[in-house]
């Protein structure tokens, strides 16, 4: 029974229900060799304390200091790796001209798999530093860069779910930046599937193909059905992106007289491990389509108020039962934190909500009841992400993976305003919410693995 790899003590947050944050107060965090939660053991357990005495002096026995806390590691469901190269620039530009004039160019060079690694490391490494353990990247066409893509996640220890992406559609790509033609965007997949299954394998975290048409405009019918074939040949994730702008939702009604969520269902493309990108413009039969198939929907907030002047209604979403996760969408997103998002999604659905005091008219301005609060964009970024995912990770609780990232809210170059000897620790939870920066992130673990440490 006292054969564990490691145990930790100290107090942590997960989310138990979309709304709640729960908190382990002092808790044994008692870690399996898999990297799994064997056992979480509160101070009021009788065995606590001959845990406790058995690990105290133990190698593998991990004290947090005071002022430290743990929080799930992070989930980020969308996100562009070849795009770090351009974070934060041409964001003023609509996303059809931003595609065609900043991201095609740069994503074409990563044919030159030297620039590729030089990128993907950074990238991979600034996620974890920013708390990301697990993320679904799209890589870009190249089918030997997307393979580096998904050895630098195993390298790292990252949770990497990694697309090649499928654009094969002539009207819709440049000459320069296109699958050879829809065949070869096919067997590429195929082959880049087969390689990154078989890369996952030898991993402890997880490495996992997903099969990516980077969104309806890029893709021909041929290419769209062929990818729903062999996602099912291969039981693979599947990411696109859906009803994103104007533009891009016009161009699917133009060509299929309906939405995005029901052309991809035609194609075979929403199953329970789909994860569609932005949404900003569903209607309720889209939702419930979603809910029906299990496709979660990768809320976007900051890349969404550039691209499509738009925030989606998260909270009437979720009543209708629609998995929903954050994703930083770098670079349409400019920002690699996912706090940085949650914040950003609090903002943005307090900007759609109609009504400043339930005591007086509506000013028709917005959606009643829109807004969500700090502990909902934590589910996001965190529970929901794995339940998007399918996966057993973004919750600190036992058959959970240990993921986790150890904020210190003391540090002296990042300290946290806690001035009150006994704050209340629903209070520290919001201010780390709020507050914290990349600083603050001491150590991160991916599946009992220490993969960053800011010292
Ligand atoms: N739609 C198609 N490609 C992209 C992309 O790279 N970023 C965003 N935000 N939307 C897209
Ligand atoms: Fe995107």
């Amino acid at each position: 029974m006292l054969n564990y790899s490691m145990v930790f003590q100290g107090t942590a947050f997960t989310s138990s229900t979309p709304k709640e944050v729960k908190i382990l107060k002092d808790n044994l965090f008692c870690i399996n060799g898999e990297g799994l939660i064997e056992r979480i053991v509160s101070p009021a357990n009788p065995e606590y304390q001959a845990i406790l005495d058995t690990y105290l002096h133990k190698e593998n026995f991990h004290r947090l200091e005071e002022g430290q806390y743990i929080l799930p590691g992070f989930v980020d469901l969308h996100v562009h790796a070849p795009q770090w190269a351009q974070a934060g620039t041409a964001l003023d530009l609509p996303l059809y001209d931003w595609l065609n004039s900043y991201t095609f160019p740069i994503e074409s060079k990563f044919a030159d798999l030297n620039f590729a690694k030089n990128v993907y490391e950074e990238v991979v490494h600034t996620l974890l530093a920013n708390g990301t353990t697990t993320a679904l990247y799209f890589a870009t066409v190249h089918k030997e860069a997307s393979i580096l893509l998904a050895e630098i996640c195993a390298q790292k220890g990252q949770r990497g779910l990694v697309g090649k992406v499928v654009m094969d559609n002539p009207d819709q790509t440049p000459n320069y930046y296109r699958d050879v033609n829809t065949l070869t965007a096919l067997t590429d997949t195929e082959e880049f599937i087969i390689a990154v299954k078989e890369l996952g394998e030898k991993t402890k975290q997880g490495v996992y193909p997903v099969v990516t048409p980077r969104f309806i405009p890029s893709c021909t019918n041929e290419a769209l059905k062929g990818l729903g074939e062999l996602a099912v040949k291969y039981d693979t994730h599947i990411q696109s992106h859906c009803s994103e702008s104007d533009w891009e939702h016009g161009y699917v009604q133009d060509r299929f007289q309906k939405n995005d969520a029901y052309a991809l269902r035609d194609f075979g493309l929403l199953t329970e491990k789909s994860v569609v990108a932005h949404c900003n413009f569903l209607d309720d039969a889209d939702a419930d389509l979603f809910a029906q198939t299990g496709t979660a929907v990768a809320h976007c907030p900051v890349s969404n108020a550039y691209f499509a002047n738009s925030v989606i209604p998260i909270a009437h979403l979720h009543s209708k039962k629609v998995e929903i996760g954050l994703g930083s969408d770098i670079s349409g997103g400019f920002s690699p934190s996912l706090f940085d998002n949650a914040r950003q999604a609090v903002i943005s659905s307090r900007m759609l909500e109609d009504g400043v005091d339930k005591n007086l008219p509506s000013t028709k301005r917005g959606v009643p009841n829109s807004r969500i609060t700090i502990n909902e964009a934590f589910y996001l970024a965190t529970a929901g992400g794995g339940e998007s995912l399918s996966l057993p990770i973004g919750r600190i609780q036992e058959k959970y993976t240990w993921d986790i990232q150890i904020i210190d809210t003391k540090l002296p170059t990042a300290k946290l305003p806690l001035f009150e000897e006994k704050e209340s620790l629903e209070d520290i939870f919001q201010k780390i919410m709020y507050l914290v920066r990349p600083e603050n992130i001491q150590e991160v673990w991916v599946q009992g693995e220490k993969v960053h440490s800011r010292k």
